[in-house]
Protein backbone atom coordinates (compact mmCIF):
# COMPACT_ATOMS: atom_id res chain seq x y z
CA UNK A 1 0.00 0.00 0.00
CA UNK A 2 1.02 3.45 -0.89
CA UNK A 3 2.74 5.24 2.49
CA UNK A 4 0.69 8.50 3.12
CA UNK A 5 2.69 11.75 2.31
CA UNK A 6 3.57 13.85 5.37
CA UNK A 7 3.70 16.68 3.35
CA UNK A 8 0.82 18.84 2.12
CA UNK A 9 3.32 20.51 -0.18
CA UNK A 10 6.99 19.56 -1.20
CA UNK A 11 8.96 20.45 -4.21
CA UNK A 12 12.58 18.96 -4.71
CA UNK A 13 14.94 20.98 -6.57
CA UNK A 14 12.48 23.62 -8.26
CA UNK A 15 13.93 26.21 -10.60
CA UNK A 16 12.28 28.14 -12.95
CA UNK A 17 13.80 29.74 -15.61
CA UNK A 18 12.22 32.60 -17.97
CA UNK A 19 13.11 31.98 -21.60
CA UNK A 20 11.36 35.08 -22.50
CA UNK A 21 14.09 37.52 -21.63
CA UNK A 22 17.96 37.78 -23.90
CA UNK A 23 19.53 35.93 -21.85
CA UNK A 24 17.10 33.74 -20.27
CA UNK A 25 16.49 34.43 -16.88
CA UNK A 26 16.86 31.86 -13.82
CA UNK A 27 14.52 33.40 -11.38
CA UNK A 28 14.52 30.58 -8.54
CA UNK A 29 16.81 27.78 -8.75
CA UNK A 30 17.75 24.77 -6.53
CA UNK A 31 14.85 24.75 -3.86
CA UNK A 32 14.28 22.17 -1.50
CA UNK A 33 10.99 23.02 0.98
CA UNK A 34 8.48 21.02 2.48
CA UNK A 35 5.28 22.32 4.51
CA UNK A 36 3.44 20.06 6.24
CA UNK A 37 0.25 19.50 6.83
CA UNK A 38 -1.16 22.15 8.78
CA UNK A 39 1.50 24.31 8.62
CA UNK A 40 1.53 28.21 8.00
CA UNK A 41 4.93 29.19 6.40
CA UNK A 42 5.86 32.63 5.35
CA UNK A 43 7.99 33.51 2.29
CA UNK A 44 10.38 36.57 2.83
CA UNK A 45 12.92 38.55 0.54
CA UNK A 46 13.99 41.65 -1.25
CA UNK A 47 11.55 42.62 -4.65
CA UNK A 48 12.99 40.59 -7.27
CA UNK A 49 13.81 37.73 -5.20
CA UNK A 50 11.43 35.20 -6.64
CA UNK A 51 9.23 35.14 -4.23
CA UNK A 52 5.95 35.17 -6.23
CA UNK A 53 7.62 32.84 -8.94
CA UNK A 54 8.22 30.28 -6.59
CA UNK A 55 4.75 30.71 -5.09
CA UNK A 56 3.12 30.30 -9.07
CA UNK A 57 5.52 27.61 -9.61
CA UNK A 58 4.50 25.42 -6.10
CA UNK A 59 0.38 26.46 -6.54
CA UNK A 60 0.86 24.85 -10.42
CA UNK A 61 -0.19 28.47 -11.78
CA UNK A 62 2.70 28.46 -13.31
CA UNK A 63 4.96 25.26 -14.78
CA UNK A 64 8.72 24.73 -13.45
CA UNK A 65 11.80 24.41 -15.46
CA UNK A 66 13.16 22.18 -13.36
CA UNK A 67 12.48 19.59 -10.31
CA UNK A 68 9.52 18.46 -8.52
CA UNK A 69 6.35 19.73 -6.83
CA UNK A 70 4.30 16.89 -4.59
CA UNK A 71 0.72 18.23 -3.62
CA UNK A 72 -0.32 15.82 -1.16
CA UNK A 73 2.19 13.21 -2.68
CA UNK A 74 1.14 13.99 -6.43
CA UNK A 75 3.43 14.80 -8.97
CA UNK A 76 2.25 18.01 -10.56
CA UNK A 77 4.83 18.42 -13.16
CA UNK A 78 3.66 15.44 -14.21
CA UNK A 79 -0.32 16.50 -15.17
CA UNK A 80 -1.29 17.66 -18.12
CA UNK A 81 -3.31 21.32 -18.90
CA UNK A 82 -6.90 20.16 -18.17
CA UNK A 83 -5.31 17.71 -15.47
CA UNK A 84 -3.75 20.87 -13.89
CA UNK A 85 -6.84 23.06 -13.84
CA UNK A 86 -8.75 20.72 -12.23
CA UNK A 87 -5.86 21.04 -9.42
CA UNK A 88 -6.01 24.81 -9.69
CA UNK A 89 -9.72 24.49 -9.10
CA UNK A 90 -10.51 22.00 -6.86
CA UNK A 91 -6.67 21.53 -4.51
CA UNK A 92 -5.64 25.43 -4.43
CA UNK A 93 -6.69 28.23 -2.74
CA UNK A 94 -5.42 31.61 -4.31
CA UNK A 95 -5.04 35.34 -2.84
CA UNK A 96 -3.55 37.69 -4.37
CA UNK A 97 -2.78 41.74 -2.96
CA UNK A 98 -6.32 42.48 -5.38
CA UNK A 99 -9.39 40.55 -4.74
CA UNK A 100 -9.99 39.87 -8.47
CA UNK A 101 -13.73 39.71 -8.11
CA UNK A 102 -16.38 40.26 -11.01
CA UNK A 103 -18.06 43.55 -10.94
CA UNK A 104 -21.30 42.08 -12.32
CA UNK A 105 -21.57 39.59 -9.25
CA UNK A 106 -22.09 40.57 -5.70
CA UNK A 107 -19.46 39.41 -2.91
CA UNK A 108 -21.23 36.09 -2.04
CA UNK A 109 -21.77 35.44 -5.48
CA UNK A 110 -17.81 35.58 -6.15
CA UNK A 111 -16.67 33.58 -3.34
CA UNK A 112 -19.04 30.57 -4.76
CA UNK A 113 -18.43 31.01 -8.23
CA UNK A 114 -15.35 28.52 -8.20
CA UNK A 115 -16.74 25.98 -5.71
CA UNK A 116 -19.97 25.97 -7.94
CA UNK A 117 -18.08 25.03 -10.99
CA UNK A 118 -16.18 21.92 -9.11
CA UNK A 119 -19.12 21.15 -8.03
CA UNK A 120 -20.19 17.64 -9.52
CA UNK A 121 -23.93 17.53 -9.04
CA UNK A 122 -26.39 19.22 -7.31
CA UNK A 123 -25.46 17.57 -3.54
CA UNK A 124 -22.14 19.24 -4.03
CA UNK A 125 -23.66 22.58 -5.42
CA UNK A 126 -25.58 22.57 -2.04
CA UNK A 127 -22.75 21.60 0.02
CA UNK A 128 -20.49 24.46 -1.14
CA UNK A 129 -22.49 26.78 -0.83
CA UNK A 130 -23.33 25.74 2.55
CA UNK A 131 -19.40 25.47 3.24
CA UNK A 132 -19.19 29.10 1.65
CA UNK A 133 -22.36 30.71 4.34
CA UNK A 134 -20.47 29.29 7.15
CA UNK A 135 -16.97 30.60 5.95
CA UNK A 136 -18.68 34.23 5.43
CA UNK A 137 -20.24 34.17 8.94
CA UNK A 138 -16.49 33.23 10.26
CA UNK A 139 -14.88 35.50 8.83
CA UNK A 140 -17.44 38.50 9.56
CA UNK A 141 -18.53 39.42 6.00
CA UNK A 142 -22.38 37.36 5.87
CA UNK A 143 -23.72 41.00 6.61
CA UNK A 144 -22.34 42.24 3.01
CA UNK A 145 -23.02 39.04 1.00
CA UNK A 146 -25.76 40.78 -1.26
CA UNK A 147 -23.53 43.79 -1.92
CA UNK A 148 -21.59 44.58 -4.95
CA UNK A 149 -17.75 44.44 -4.56
CA UNK A 150 -17.47 48.36 -4.88
CA UNK A 151 -19.82 48.45 -1.69
CA UNK A 152 -17.74 46.81 1.07
CA UNK A 153 -13.75 48.11 2.24
CA UNK A 154 -10.49 46.50 1.19
CA UNK A 155 -10.50 44.38 4.22
CA UNK A 156 -13.93 42.84 3.46
CA UNK A 157 -12.69 42.09 0.07
CA UNK A 158 -9.82 40.51 1.37
CA UNK A 159 -11.54 38.42 3.87
CA UNK A 160 -14.03 37.48 0.64
CA UNK A 161 -11.03 36.10 -0.85
CA UNK A 162 -9.76 34.10 1.67
CA UNK A 163 -13.28 32.79 2.03
CA UNK A 164 -13.42 31.82 -2.17
CA UNK A 165 -10.01 30.06 -1.26
CA UNK A 166 -11.08 27.73 1.33
CA UNK A 167 -14.48 27.24 0.03
CA UNK A 168 -13.15 24.48 -2.79
CA UNK A 169 -11.46 22.48 0.64
CA UNK A 170 -7.69 23.44 -0.95
CA UNK A 171 -4.51 21.61 0.31
CA UNK A 172 -2.61 24.72 0.23
CA UNK A 173 -3.83 28.09 0.80
CA UNK A 174 -1.42 30.37 -0.97
CA UNK A 175 -1.43 34.34 -0.20
CA UNK A 176 0.65 36.61 -2.49
CA UNK A 177 1.25 39.79 -0.37
CA UNK A 178 -2.30 39.71 0.69
CA UNK A 179 -2.13 42.85 2.77
CA UNK A 180 0.24 44.42 0.35
CA UNK A 181 -2.49 47.01 -0.91
CA UNK A 182 -4.46 47.88 2.53
CA UNK A 183 -3.82 50.11 5.64
CA UNK A 184 -3.10 48.51 9.04
CA UNK A 185 -6.49 48.16 10.60
CA UNK A 186 -7.69 46.02 7.54
CA UNK A 187 -3.85 44.35 7.30
CA UNK A 188 -4.74 43.58 11.07
CA UNK A 189 -8.33 41.98 10.33
CA UNK A 190 -6.84 40.30 7.53
CA UNK A 191 -4.19 38.33 9.09
CA UNK A 192 -7.20 37.10 11.91
CA UNK A 193 -8.46 36.04 8.97
CA UNK A 194 -5.60 33.88 7.94
CA UNK A 195 -4.60 32.65 11.62
CA UNK A 196 -8.19 31.66 12.13
CA UNK A 197 -8.10 29.67 8.91
CA UNK A 198 -4.37 28.16 10.04
CA UNK A 199 -6.19 28.19 13.61
CA UNK A 200 -8.94 25.82 12.33
CA UNK A 201 -6.44 23.10 10.33
CA UNK A 202 -5.99 25.09 6.94
CA UNK A 203 -2.36 25.28 5.69
CA UNK A 204 -0.71 28.47 4.37
CA UNK A 205 2.02 29.32 1.94
CA UNK A 206 1.81 33.21 2.60
CA UNK A 207 4.80 35.88 0.22
CA UNK A 208 4.89 39.03 2.34
CA UNK A 209 7.00 41.72 2.97
CA UNK A 210 5.74 42.77 6.71
CA UNK A 211 7.12 41.41 9.79
CA UNK A 212 4.31 41.69 11.58
CA UNK A 213 2.52 39.52 8.98
CA UNK A 214 5.18 36.86 8.45
CA UNK A 215 5.12 36.77 12.67
CA UNK A 216 1.92 35.35 12.67
CA UNK A 217 3.47 32.21 10.42
CA UNK A 218 4.94 28.82 11.98
CA UNK A 219 8.21 29.01 9.88
CA UNK A 220 9.27 32.35 7.81
CA UNK A 221 11.92 31.35 5.13
CA UNK A 222 14.11 34.00 3.00
CA UNK A 223 14.72 34.26 -0.59
CA UNK A 224 17.81 36.17 -2.12
CA UNK A 225 18.38 35.73 -5.42
CA UNK A 226 16.42 33.02 -6.43
CA UNK A 227 17.96 30.54 -3.83
CA UNK A 228 16.32 29.49 -0.12
CA UNK A 229 19.23 31.27 1.83
CA UNK A 230 17.40 30.46 5.71
CA UNK A 231 14.30 29.92 7.61
CA UNK A 232 13.05 30.72 11.02
CA UNK A 233 10.80 28.28 13.00
CA UNK A 234 8.64 29.41 15.86
CA UNK A 235 5.71 28.22 17.96
CA UNK A 236 2.20 28.70 17.71
CA UNK A 237 1.46 32.42 16.91
CA UNK A 238 -0.14 34.57 20.01
CA UNK A 239 -1.52 37.84 20.59
CA UNK A 240 0.58 38.38 23.74
CA UNK A 241 3.73 37.53 22.45
CA UNK A 242 3.28 39.05 18.07
CA UNK A 243 5.38 41.78 19.59
CA UNK A 244 8.18 39.93 20.85
CA UNK A 245 8.24 37.50 17.45
CA UNK A 246 8.01 40.30 15.16
CA UNK A 247 10.92 41.96 16.99
CA UNK A 248 12.58 38.81 16.90
CA UNK A 249 12.13 38.77 13.25
CA UNK A 250 13.18 42.41 12.28
CA UNK A 251 16.38 41.18 13.89
CA UNK A 252 16.61 38.20 11.67
CA UNK A 253 15.91 40.19 8.42
CA UNK A 254 18.27 42.44 9.64
CA UNK A 255 20.97 39.98 9.77
CA UNK A 256 20.10 38.27 6.44
CA UNK A 257 20.63 42.26 4.93
CA UNK A 258 16.68 42.86 4.60
N1 LIG B 1 7.20 36.35 -16.84
C1 LIG B 1 8.45 36.78 -16.60
N2 LIG B 1 9.37 36.85 -17.58
C2 LIG B 1 10.63 37.28 -17.33
N3 LIG B 1 11.08 37.65 -16.11
C3 LIG B 1 10.22 37.60 -15.09
C4 LIG B 1 8.86 37.18 -15.28
N4 LIG B 1 8.23 37.23 -14.07
C5 LIG B 1 9.14 37.69 -13.20
N5 LIG B 1 10.33 37.91 -13.79
C6 LIG B 1 11.56 38.38 -13.15
O1 LIG B 1 11.89 37.48 -12.12
C7 LIG B 1 12.42 38.15 -10.99
C8 LIG B 1 11.65 37.75 -9.75
O2 LIG B 1 10.32 38.22 -9.87
P1 LIG B 1 9.21 37.93 -8.77
O3 LIG B 1 7.99 38.64 -9.21
O4 LIG B 1 9.13 36.48 -8.53
O5 LIG B 1 9.87 38.64 -7.50
P2 LIG B 1 9.24 38.98 -6.07
O6 LIG B 1 10.21 38.52 -5.06
O7 LIG B 1 7.86 38.46 -5.99
O8 LIG B 1 9.24 40.57 -6.09
P3 LIG B 1 8.20 41.61 -5.42
O9 LIG B 1 8.55 41.62 -3.95
O10 LIG B 1 8.53 42.90 -6.06
O11 LIG B 1 6.81 41.15 -5.69
C9 LIG B 1 12.37 39.62 -11.30
O12 LIG B 1 13.64 40.03 -11.74
C10 LIG B 1 11.36 39.70 -12.42
O13 LIG B 1 11.64 40.78 -13.25
MG1 LIG C 1 5.98 39.35 -5.84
Amino acid sequence: MAQAPTAALECRDLAKTYYSTDPPSEVVSGIDLAVRRGEFLAVMGASGSGKSTLLYNLSGMDRPTGGRVLLEGRDLTTLDDREMSRVRLTRVGLVFQHAYFLRTLNVRDNILLPALKAAQGRRQAADAAARVDALMERFGIAHVGRHGITQVSGGQLQRASICRALACEPSVLFADEPTGALNSGMTKEVMDALTDAHTGGATIVMVTHDPACAARADRVVFLRDGRLVDSREFGAWSEEESRRREDDLVTWLREQGF
